[in-house]
């Protein structure tokens, strides 16, 4: 399965901070915001990683991530010249996609949570025969996201993209699991009336074709808002919280891939030994005397 993280936009909601620096790029307490997403494809064993952004971003994100293997993984990047929607993605990641099946992440989407790992890997197998695999959470202002809308026995039956009057308080987070057919979907998308190429018509065109899988992330999930100065300010103190507390650090991309085995101990201690004037570089060498 390949990964696709799509790190574009001018994030005007977060203006004057986000007019000479891509909102993705912006810490969430000791991080970068773009390590969440990137954490998240490393929590799911995905190796290769497609990262879509602007023509004046990219070379920030190249200047961080490089071609990603300091974590032992491939990392490529992909501009995209100007905003056309979420499901431009899988058309300029068509050649990076290939015959494989693919995740999506939205470079500002902050996931957190115990379990989160078998929920990976259960929307994987999901897809394994094919279809796609979407979440929904509960949210209080659902207006603002894709709603997904269920019959009186919750099965699903559309999803809305920032619906006026949602029909559930169940938003659609920026995670997004599709096999191969999602190029073909994603091409023959039209735009919608804000005049984007919208991820919830391709959400609806499996659901259409009855292989699209909702899971509901409930209680001790944390889908943490990055769209306003506050939620960023909110998610990072909720980083600090769960950071202090318990001495986990959540997102910590070194961490995963030395857990997951893409990197060994020699090349944590590098990375740990360059970062050491910070608790972030000590963290990374604490982790070698377990
Ligand atoms: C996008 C999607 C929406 C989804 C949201 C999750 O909205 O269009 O369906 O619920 O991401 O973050 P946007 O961030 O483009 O407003």
């Amino acid at each position: 399965m390949k990964g696709i993280i799509l790190a574009g936009g001018k994030g005007t909601r977060l203006y004057p901070n986000t007019i000479a620096i891509s909102k993705q790029l912006l810490p969430i307490y000791d991080k970068p915001l773009i390590y969440y997403p990137l954490s998240v494809l490393l929590l799911a064993h995905i190796k290769e990683v497609l990262l879509i952004s602007t023509p004046e971003d990219t070379p920030d994100y190249e200047k961080l991530l490089g071609d990603g293997s300091r974590l032992g993984i491939h990392i490529e990047y992909k501009v995209q010249d100007k905003p056309r929607g979420l499901a431009d993605a899988f058309i300029l990641g068509a050649d990076f996609i290939g015959s494989d099946s693919v995740c999506l992440v939205l470079g500002d989407n902050v996931f957190y949570g115990q379990y989160f790992s078998t929920i990976l890997a259960n929307a994987q197998a999901q897809i394994a025969n094919g279809g796609a695999a979407i979440f929904g959470y509960p949210v209080a202002n659902p207006k603002e996201f894709g709603v997904v809308e269920f019959d009186e026995h919750f099965k699903v039956i559309s999803i809305e993209e920032k619906p006026t009057v949602p029909k559930s308080n169940y938003a659609v987070p920026g995670l997004y699991f599709y096999d191969n057919r999602v190029v073909d979907i994603a091409k023959n998308v039209k735009p919608s009336a804000r005049g984007e190429i919208e991820i919830t018509s391709i959400n609806n065109a499996y659901l259409e074709a009855g292989d699209l899988n909702v899971t509901l992330m409930g209680r001790g999930m944390a889908w943490l808002d990055t769209g306003s100065p506050k939620g960023m300010l909110k998610a990072a103190e909720f980083v600090q919280t769960v950071q202090d507390m318990q001495g986990f650090y959540i997102s910590c991309i070194e961490e995963i891939a030395w857990r997951r085995g893409f990197i060994n101990k020699d090349q944590l201690r590098s990375i740990g030994e360059e970062l050491k004037m910070t608790d972030y570089g000590r963290y990374l060498l604490s982790l070698l005397e377990e």
